[in-house]
């Protein structure tokens, strides 16, 4: 109805309500949460209206009792690869019995395995099978998503694949960033390749509002620090953000250059040392670390806590793919981040919400405070550190998104 006031709801039997402040969080701001017991939250529309103790709530036409359940802000996953075709069991196998992640890709397996897959399905064929990765993805806890093309063999690869993506926004309910990955070069004609990728696939990608964020795989088996600068210029210049892939296994430049161009997030870390943690500590860059990756690949775990003693802003995100993180469950990433990255389940807590929010541009969401979407999680439990806690099971009873339960 035109003209109509939003709907107003009253939720109560909130054992718990935790919450970080808006906006992205550095060093020690990021295990500054607030907890209200006994509490209350007011939603208007899609909109937190107020947050405060039940006995002092505000009165409202409906009310919605948790039943005692603790409730945080929804979770943000700022960082996966869940359109994809085929698999990577016989790679997983291989590793297992010796052959490495990078010698897999150099022999032409690995992500390039994936990407022969992926180039031969539709639309339509990739988001049927990207649906039920996501809705584990929502039932975990996710009430945002980033979803990363790069594993098309050419630009109508690349574009199918971002195509998927918008079919999938208007399948699920919650909120899909789409971003622009330059994931693997061609073996040959590179230098023509990053030209056409600068002067043909990103303006149109910016053009047709595929994406609103370009992401490069800075690395030895990938692209070098200097295509990568060429990359993130182009991108720059369509009005497009820009993030990275950055030492995952060598450390070549690309943590330094994503600081100094204003990425909004470099990802994995795991190889980083001083000078990149005083990089990223330096920079309103958020570092977003990927312990599904380490779990899968073991590989040593990026140094989350010596960036947050730096001063760095930290997020967290599952890298949910076929090759290194066939993590389906963001509650499971941040249950990692404390065992793996050392992070605090407060910082935990943190880095899965408003800094995540912060690594994809966003910061309507992932507080309960006044203002911002009111995206939450009511646990099955009263104590909100289950979130950190749990493994193997999931301690997320509903996700609310926008003030409405998922189905
Ligand atoms: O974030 N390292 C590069 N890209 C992905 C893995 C993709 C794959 O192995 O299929 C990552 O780990
Ligand atoms: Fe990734």
């Amino acid at each position: 109805m035109p003209g109509a006031e939003p709907a107003v709801t009253l939720f109560t039997g909130i054992a718990q309500l935790v919450t970080p402040p808006a906006g992205p969080q550095r060093g020690a701001a990021m295990r500054r949460l607030t907890v209200i017991p006994d509490a209350a939250l007011l939603v208007q529309g899609d909109r937190v209206a107020w947050v405060g103790q039940r006995q002092d709530a505000p009165d409202a036409a409906t009310t919605h009792d948790l039943g005692g359940a603790a409730v945080t802000p929804a979770l943000i996953d700022p960082h996966t690869h869940a359109v994809w075709a085929g698999d990577r069991l016989a790679d997983f196998e291989a590793r297992a019995e010796g052959v490495s992640y990078e010698a897999l890709l150099a022999r032409g397996g690995g992500i390039r395995h994936t990407a022969r897959a992926t180039q031969a399905a539709s639309v339509e064929q990739l988001s049927a099978l990207a649906r039920p990765r996501l809705e584990a993805l929502q039932r975990s806890g996710a009430g945002t998503i980033e979803i990363k093309s790069g594993y098309g063999l050419d630009f109508a690869g690349e574009l199918r694949m971002l195509r998927a993506v918008a079919l999938l926004a208007q399948q699920v309910k919650g909120t899909l960033c789409p971003t622009l990955l330059l994931h693997v070069p061609p073996t040959e004609g590179r230098v023509q390749h990053v030209r056409d990728v600068c002067e043909t696939l990103i303006p149109q990608v910016a053009r047709e509002r595929l994406a609103t964020a370009v992401d490069v795989f800075c690395e030895r088996e990938a692209y070098t620090l200097s295509e990568t600068r060429d990359l993130l210029t182009a991108a720059r210049a369509h009005g497009l953000a820009v993030k990275l892939h950055a030492d995952q296994f060598h450390c070549i430049g690309g943590t330094e250059l994503a600081c100094e161009m204003g990425a909004l997030s470099v990802d994995h870390l795991e190889a980083s040392g001083e000078a990149q943690i005083r990089a990223l500590a330096g920079s309103a860059t958020l570092a977003t670390v990927l312990p599904g990756v380490s779990l899968h690949l073991g590989l040593s775990a990026a140094p989350g806590r010596a960036l947050i003693d730096a001063g760095a802003a930290v997020a967290v995100g599952t890298d949910l793919n076929p090759g290194s993180s066939p993590l389906f469950s963001v509650q499971q990433a941040l249950a990692l981040s404390v065992r793996l990255n050392g992070l605090t389940p407060a910082e935990a807590l943190t880095a899965c919400t408003v800094n995540a929010a912060a690594a994809l541009g966003l910061h309507n969401r992932g507080a309960l405070v006044p203002g911002q979407r009111a995206d939450f999680l009511a646990l099955h439990g009263p104590d909100w550190r289950d979130l950190a806690y749990t493994l193997g099971a999931s301690p997320v009873q509903a996700v609310y998104l926008g003030g409405d339960q998922r189905a």
